[in-house]
């Protein structure tokens, strides 16, 4: 393709981008394919010649579209915000357009000094100090990994460098609670701890936040039995409840073990940008790494996730290599990001906050964090006040847990079954997405407020909505 054809494709492209978007609230939000369809409808013979713009636009309109849940509607309020806001877009295709190639310092300058500015700018509006060291990872998951892996180094004095975890005279543990996230358990598995050294910590039954008590007795015991904590995962808002675990208190009994203490915030991080809501944040600062991502609701597009650690000499440590062919004369005054993590080629993902932040600026980004903050109270309230409804978790942020108990049901498996059901209904009519989920065993119905163009009038909708299903059910 030439740039000249590029030209007029991609002119094609971003006025279907802007249709697309413009035009996302009459599409059912959940994608509604079955199984297969998809690849059966995209399957054929690999092109040998080339296509047609069109042809491959029809596919795009005809069959990808259905096959994606529209993450963009103002009905979306499944898992948590998945925002992909405009301004980032334009700078992924920047990004894509540039094609630079993230493999050290030498190979792309611009690359690796803007990753710099934007996080030091996300650190500043944050209220971080300048303590931390930020870089752009794909994932939370990958996030996690990464700091576990440090932990691991520190707690073991870099035995990577020796027989690793294997010839440890003693295993190493990690603590999180029963309900961070399943990337948490990934993490640990992969960094090579083993499911026998991770401790699940049981959660607070009202504010589902970890027991600091329990878990400051299980680390006693692990070391009293010749086991050596290594890191404490707290969460900043579960992916269950939102739910907030006590950083201060984890940083305090961490610290009597030497643990590293990793501080997961994938989707609450947003909300730091909030000066009025930082007192959630209390004790990030005494972390050793912090973790949360833009991509989810303050809508840098995925994938960008954002780490940052406090001792990077130890990260380098861990992380780094150096084989001759990535060697430049600038090395040791410049940073090396594929020191500082696990992949060698970076994506200038840079680009996409650079593009979000200037083109949409920091207040318009956190009244649009406010106004999703005021519906999810507004929702909260309204389902408090209706007789048979229940809001089953504390509603820190945007995401609300409901409960619907019909007059007489009592029995604790037929209201499970129900609260899947009522949900499954809202799926169903294709206005809203919404998401059941098991906390502590019981089921529940997030509806998780913030997609970009959703106003209160949506949410004052689905409520309507929520209740004309549950109450549609026979009892
Ligand atoms: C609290 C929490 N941590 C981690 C993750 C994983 O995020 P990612 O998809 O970026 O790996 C999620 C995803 O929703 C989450 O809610």
């Amino acid at each position: 393709m030439t740039p000249e054809e590029f030209r007029a494709a991609g002119h094609e492209l971003v006025d279907w981008i802007a249709d697309y978007r413009a035009g996302v609230v009459g599409r059912p939000v959940r994608s509604e394919v079955a199984p297969g369809w998809v690849r059966d409808a995209l399957d054929g013979a690999p092109p040998e010649a080339p296509e047609s713009l069109d042809d491959v636009m029809r596919d795009l309109r005809d069959v990808v579209v259905p096959g994606v849940t529209q993450t963009q509607s103002p009905g979306y309020y499944a898992w948590f915000p998945s925002n992909a806001s405009l301004e980032s877009v334009l700078g992924d295709m920047a990004s894509s357009g540039l094609g630079a190639l993230g493999i050290t310092w030498q190979s792309a300058p611009a690359l690796t000094e803007m990753e710099q500015v934007v996080t030091d700018w996300l650190r500043e509006l944050c209220g971080l100090s300048d303590d931390w060291h930020g870089a752009i990872h794909d994932t939370a998951s990958t996030a996690c990994l990464v700091a576990l892996l440090a932990a691991r180094e520190r707690a073991t004095g870099l035995s990577e460098a020796r027989g690793g975890l294997q010839a440890e005279p003693s295993p190493v543990t990690v603590y999180a609670s029963s309900q961070a996230h399943s990337s948490v358990t990934k993490g640990v598995l992969l960094a090579g701890f083993g499911r026998d050294n991770l401790r699940v910590v049981p959660v607070d039954p009202v504010t589902y936040a970890m027991d600091t008590d329990v878990l400051s007795r299980m680390m006693a015991e692990d070391v009293a039995a010749g086991r050596r904590p290594a890191a404490v995962v707290a969460s900043l808002g579960t992916t269950g409840t939102t739910a907030f675990d006590d950083v201060p208190a984890i940083v305090a009994v961490a610290r009597q073990h030497g643990a590293w203490v990793h501080v997961d915030a994938a989707m609450a991080g947003s909300a730091m940008l909030l000066p009025e809501h930082r007192a959630l944040f209390a004790g990030v600062e005494e972390a050793d790494s912090y973790g949360w991502n833009p991509h989810k609701w303050m809508g840098t597009i995925l994938d960008c996730s954002l780490l940052y650690v406090r001792d990077v000499e130890l990260l380098i440590r861990v992380f780094s290599t150096n084989p001759s062919y990535l060697r430049s004369t600038a090395d040791g005054e410049v940073t090396q990001y594929k020191d500082w993590g696990i992949p060698l080629g970076r994506r200038f993902r840079a680009m996409k906050l650079w593009f979000h932040l200037r083109l949409a600026g920091a207040e318009a980004i956190r009244a649009r964090l406010r106004r999703d903050l005021a519906n999810a109270q507004w929702l909260a309230r309204a389902a408090a006040a209706e007789p048979g409804w229940e809001v089953c978790a504390p509603v820190a942020l945007q995401t609300v847990c409901l409960r619907h108990l019909p007059d007489g049901m009592t029995d604790p498996d037929t209201l499970d079954t129900h609260q899947q059901e009522w949900a499954e209904r809202v799926n169903a009519t294709g206005r809203a997405y919404v998401t059941p989920a098991q906390v502590e065993g019981r089921w529940l119905v997030r509806v998780s407020i913030g997609a970009e163009p959703t106003e209160l009038r949506d949410v004052e909708a689905l409520w309507d909505l929520c209740r004309e299903a549950a109450g549609s059910i026979a009892p």
